[in-house]
C-alpha cells in the first residue's frame, strides 16, 4: 500500500468553482443512507460512504452483493430509491452531466468496435464526450498504459490485458478526478494483473484521482487500497483501512481473514483430509 498522498490537485472545473480539493481531506463521494429497490427487495441497502480525495477504495463483496449498482447511482444511471447521493459536491440525479464529465467508469465490460484501431476506438470516444484537441491526449493515454506502439492495429488483434488497459485508457481521456473501476482485473493472467495494479496505485499520487475499485479478489484489493468497504446483500458490514478492520475484530492484519468473519456462514465448505 503506498503512503497517502497530501498534495493538492485544482478543483474541478465548473462555472466559477475556484475551491481546491485537497487529496487526504476533501471527501469527494458522500453517501447517505443511498437505498436502491427492484421490486420490494433493496440490493442496496442504507450504504452510508464518504470516500476523500485520493483514496483507493476497495468496494468489495461478492456477487450480486449490489457494487456495481452503487456505482451506477453514483452516476446518475440509475435513480436511487431513498437516500442521498454527492460526488464531487454535486447531486448526480440532478447533475448527471457535471458528474459524468469528471468520472471515468470503466465497466465490466467495455464495448470496443473491435475493427477499428485502437486509436480510432478512442477519437470516436472523444467526439462522442466533445472533447477538443484530443489527438495528442490520444497518444498520451496510449503511451500511459502501455499501448502506443499498438495503437494503429485493430481491437480485434488486441489480447484481453490490452483491451483492460485501452478501456482504461478511454476513462482517462476525460482526464477525471475519479475513477470507478468494476472488476478490472477479470480475465487478466497474473502478468496483466500486475500491470493493471501497479498502474492503479500510482494513479492519486501522480494524477490526483480518486478510485473506486470494485473487486472480489481480496489480495488484490489489499495490494493498493487504503480503506476498503466490505458489501453484503446491499449492506455495508465494515468499512476503514484493513488494520483498523483488523483492531476492531481483532483478527490479524489480513484482508482475508477478515472478510472470512463477515462472511462465515457463507464459507465454501472444505474436504476432510
Ligand atoms: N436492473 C435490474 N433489475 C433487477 N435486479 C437487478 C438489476 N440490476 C441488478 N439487479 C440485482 O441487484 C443485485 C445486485 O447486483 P449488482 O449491483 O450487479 O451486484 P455486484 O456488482 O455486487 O455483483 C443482484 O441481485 C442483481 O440481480
Ligand atoms: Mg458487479
Amino acid at each position: 500500500m503506498t503512503p497517502f498522498p497530501t498534495v493538492r490537485v485544482p478543483s474541478f472545473a465548473g462555472g466559477d468553482r475556484s475551491e481546491e480539493i485537497v487529496l487526504g481531506h476533501t471527501p469527494v463521494i458522500e453517501t447517505e443512507s443511498l437505498t436502491k429497490r427492484y421490486g420490494k427487495e433493496p440490493v442496496v441497502d442504507r450504504l452510508t460512504l464518504s470516500i476523500t480525495a485520493g483514496e483507493i477504495f476497495g468496494f468489495l463483496g461478492p456477487n450480486g452483493a449490489g457494487k456495481t449498482t452503487t456505482l451506477l447511482m453514483l452516476l446518475g444511471l440509475s435513480l436511487p430509491s431513498s437516500g442521498t447521493v454527492s460526488v464531487l459536491g454535486r447531486d448526480p440525479v440532478k447533475e448527471p452531466l457535471e458528474v459524468k464529465s469528471h468520472v471515468g467508469y470503466l465497466a465490466e465490460n467495455m464495448g470496443f468496435y473491435f475493427d477499428l484501431s485502437a486509436r480510432d476506438n478512442l477519437r470516436y470516444v472523444a467526439e462522442l464526450n466533445r472533447l477538443d484537441g484530443v489527438d495528442g491526449r490520444i497518444d498520451d493515454c496510449l503511451k500511459l498504459l502501455g499501448l502506443f506502439g499498438d495503437g494503429d492495429k485493430p481491437v480485434s488483434a488486441f489480447s484481453r490485458g490490452m483491451r483492460q488497459r485501452l478501456g482504461l485508457a478511454e476513462v482517462l481521456l476525460k482526464d477525471p478526478l475519479i475513477l470507478f473501476l468494476d472488476e478490472p482485473t477479470l480475465g487478466l493472467d497474473p502478468g496483466g494483473i500486475n500491470t493493471m495494479l501497479n498502474f492503479i496505485v500510482r494513479l492519486p499520487s501522480e494524477r490526483g484521482l480518486t478510485v473506486i475499485l470494485c473487486s472480489h479478489l481480496l489480495h488484490l484489493v489489499s495490494r493498493v487500497a487504503h480503506r476498503v468497504g466490505i458489501l453484503r446483500k446491499g449492506r455495508l458490514l465494515a468499512q476503514g483501512s484493513v488494520k483498523s478492520l483488523a483492531e476492531k475484530t481483532g483478527l490479524p492484519d489480513d484482508l482475508e481473514a477478515i472478510y472470512g468473519h463477515y462472511f462465515r456462514e457463507e464459507e465454501v465448505p472444505r474436504r476432510d483430509s
